[in-house]
């Protein structure tokens, strides 16, 4: 039994979990800091880092605490390094340093992104003595069409600060195969949100404004960036913009939402599953805080042949169960960071190919 305790403070949320074997949950403590950005319309990095002074301490022992384990039983202690804000990932990195120290145990730095994609190795519903048998790798999350992992995976991580197509072809094996030109996917909700006058994040209120609205009554732009797995939200931000102050005084916002999110969804999906097809995958993988979008979930799992997997919505937004699940497979395979560990908070997902 490997109990590794996992830190995540890359943006705005203070997360601390325990995490045993890479797929049990023992405990997952997420401190958000949204209430505290809501006023300022998005992330204040100043102000993240410190909230994460103030919470890191308490957070973290109450993860230990409703693991109820004791530091003793802790095998590593993992933590997010990049990519991320530098402030805040200065804070998870210290705190997890002194902990390891502390109580001399090796420290593990993780990938924000890699932690993103092993959300999927976690446990979800149903419960795992439910799922089919293990093929190829461990017990995944659980998807439309199974709990399996099997290699290669496309994985598809879309978040607040990433829109990245990876090809998975083994634990800790990526090529990456695409990526944002400008805005990320959430970042692209988050704005639109904004200009719609909705609550902060975007991404939550866009996909509940979106449910009373009918998404072919706007024609959006879709940036299909011809054969690259490529992607680009600006020019859809920007006709919105401009349906906005055409409509100034009666926004049409729950169809505007709903045209916004069918065509982010319509571009991610159409993208990922052309290049699991082109290189092969047997599965695709959704991970980060817009996969807990239902229409992507659903159009993903819909219009693909092949299975789709997704983490518990819970476990799709920042969280340090992810963080801890990643870092186990790294543990076994004998990773281990120094004391000299630091942020790297443009971090690439291709300098950790193995
Ligand atoms: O993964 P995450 O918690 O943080 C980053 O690593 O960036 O993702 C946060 C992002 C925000 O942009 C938020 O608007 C978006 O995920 N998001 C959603 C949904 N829930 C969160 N976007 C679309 N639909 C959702 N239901
Ligand atoms: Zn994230």
């Amino acid at each position: 039994m490997t109990l590794i305790l996992g830190i995540e403070t890359s943006c705005d949320e203070t997360a601390a979990a325990v995490v045993e074997d890479g797929q049990s949950i023992l405990s997952n403590v997420v401190a958000s800091q949204i209430d505290i950005h809501r006023r300022y319309g998005g992330i204040f990095p100043e102000v993240a880092s410190r909230q994460h002074i103030l919470s890191i301490t308490p957070v973290v022992e109450e993860a230990v605490g409703e693991a109820r384990v004791s530091w003793d039983d802790l095998e590593a202690v993992a933590v997010t390094y990049g990519p991320g804000l530098a402030g805040s990932l200065l804070v998870g990195v210290n705190a997890a340093k002194g902990i390891a120290l502390g109580c001399g145990l090796p420290l593990l730095g993780i990938n924000h992104i890699e932690a993103h994609i092993y959300a999927n190795w976690l446990p979800s519903l149903p419960p795992p003595a439910l799922l089919p048998p293990k093929v190829g790798g461990i017990e995944g999350g659980g998807g439309k069409r199974g709990g399996s992992i099997v290699f290669p995976v496309l994985c598809l991580v879309v978040s607040g600060g990433h829109t990245e197509l990876i090809l998975m072809s083994g634990h800790g094996q990526y090529q990456r195969l695409g990526g944002t030109l400008d805005d990320a996917a959430g970042e692209a909700f988050d704005k639109v949100g904004r200009l719609l006058g909705l609550d902060y994040p975007g991404g939550p209120a866009i996909e509940q404004a979106a449910q009373y609205g009918d998404s072919t009554a706007f024609d959006l732009p879709r940036a299909w960036l011809g054969d690259s797995y490529d992607f680009s939200f600006s020019g859809l931000k920007t006709a919105v913009l401009r349906i906005v102050k055409a409509h100034e005084r009666q926004l049409p916002v729950v169809n505007l939402a709903a045209s916004f999110q069918m065509a982010v969804v319509d571009v991610l999906v159409e993208k990922a599953k052309r290049a699991a097809e082109e290189y092969g995958a047997k599965q695709i993988l959704l991970s980060g805080g817009v996969a807990a979008n239902k229409l992507l979930r659903q159009e993903m799992a819909g219009r693909s042949d092949l299975p789709v997997l997704c983490p518990p919505i819970s476990l799709c937004t920042d969280n340090a169960a992810m963080v801890a699940g990643a870092a186990y497979f790294r543990y076994q395979a004998g990773y281990r960071s120094g004391w000299d560990l630091d942020v790297i908070p443009n971090l690439k997902l291709a300098r950790e190919v193995q």
